[in-house]
């Protein structure tokens, strides 16, 4: 059995008003993640280590941290690499702590809801399925991968300057709808993500892509959607015939 060195950014209001570091040994045993190390701590050396999680297999996106600098998912970090010396772990960076690693997700969440996300089905005759081709089940299949951890909110330097920016997560999940055949809101889509508080605020530096858990291609919709918005716009000054492409 290791023994693994954590330093822990912790943040409990009525303990301190401030952040501190505090630095716990934790036994591990070959195989174990960093979760099950913070779980440790809890269970054996501080009840009151706050953190999120829930699924244990990388599914439901709430146990994010930054642990050395690097953006990751506790539950699918080996902690072999992090022996021999002294692991700085921290909340997600550019949403606001709550209590220790635990962050708040609400703004994110505002944001999500602003683009409806779930599908508004285009009217059929037909009372059999809608098949979809599947070219544009590829189109999609990556953002459908997303599981809104939040790590591209904490790389954006977008999102980090103005939190009134979409995101990385919900421009990509906007894209998801968009592309989707059976979607019906193509303009209003299209729509609520125009503006420098959509794809027009990216900084395009790939830093949601590089981090994203479940290989995510984020500024690749936002990309796309900026064509498709100025594809629009030239049709509708008349720029762009019929059947022409910019792109
Ligand atoms: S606990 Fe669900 S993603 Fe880590």
């Amino acid at each position: 059995m290791s023994l693994l060195r954590l330093k822990i950014k912790r943040f409990q209001k009525e303990r301190h008003p401030q952040q501190w570091l505090e630095t716990f040994d934790v036994k591990i045993q070959k195989g174990m993640n960093l979760l099950e190390a913070l779980l440790r701590i809890q269970d054996e050396q501080d009840g009151t280590l706050s953190f999120r999680y829930s699924c244990r297999g990388a599914v439901c996106g709430s146990c994010a941290m930054k642990v050395n600098g690097v953006l990751v998912l506790a539950c699918r970090t080996p902690v072999g690499p992090l022996l021999g010396e002294t692991a700085l772990i921290e909340p997600l960076p550019h949403f606001p702590v709550i209590r220790d690693l635990i962050v708040d997700f609400s703004s994110f969440f505002e944001h999500y809801r602003k683009i409806k996300p779930y599908l508004h089905e285009k009217p059929s005759s037909s009372d059999r399925e809608t098949l979809m081709r599947e070219e544009d089940r590829k189109e999609i299949d990556p953002y459908i991968q997303c599981i809104l951890c939040g790590i591209c909110f904490g790389a954006c330097p977008s999102y980090g300057r103005e939190a009134q920016f979409l995101g990385p997560a919900i421009l990509a999940k906007a894209y998801r709808f968009l592309r989707d055949p059976r979607e019906r809101r193509e303009k209003e889509i299209l729509k609520s993500v125009n503006g420098h508080r959509g794809v027009w605020g990216c900084n395009t530096v790939f830093e949601c892509v590089r981090v994203c858990p479940k290989k995510v291609p984020p500024t690749h919709a936002i990309i796309k959607m900026r064509w498709k918005i100025l594809r629009l716009k030239l049709r509708f000054f008349n720029l762009l015939s019929k059947g022409e492409e910019i792109m």
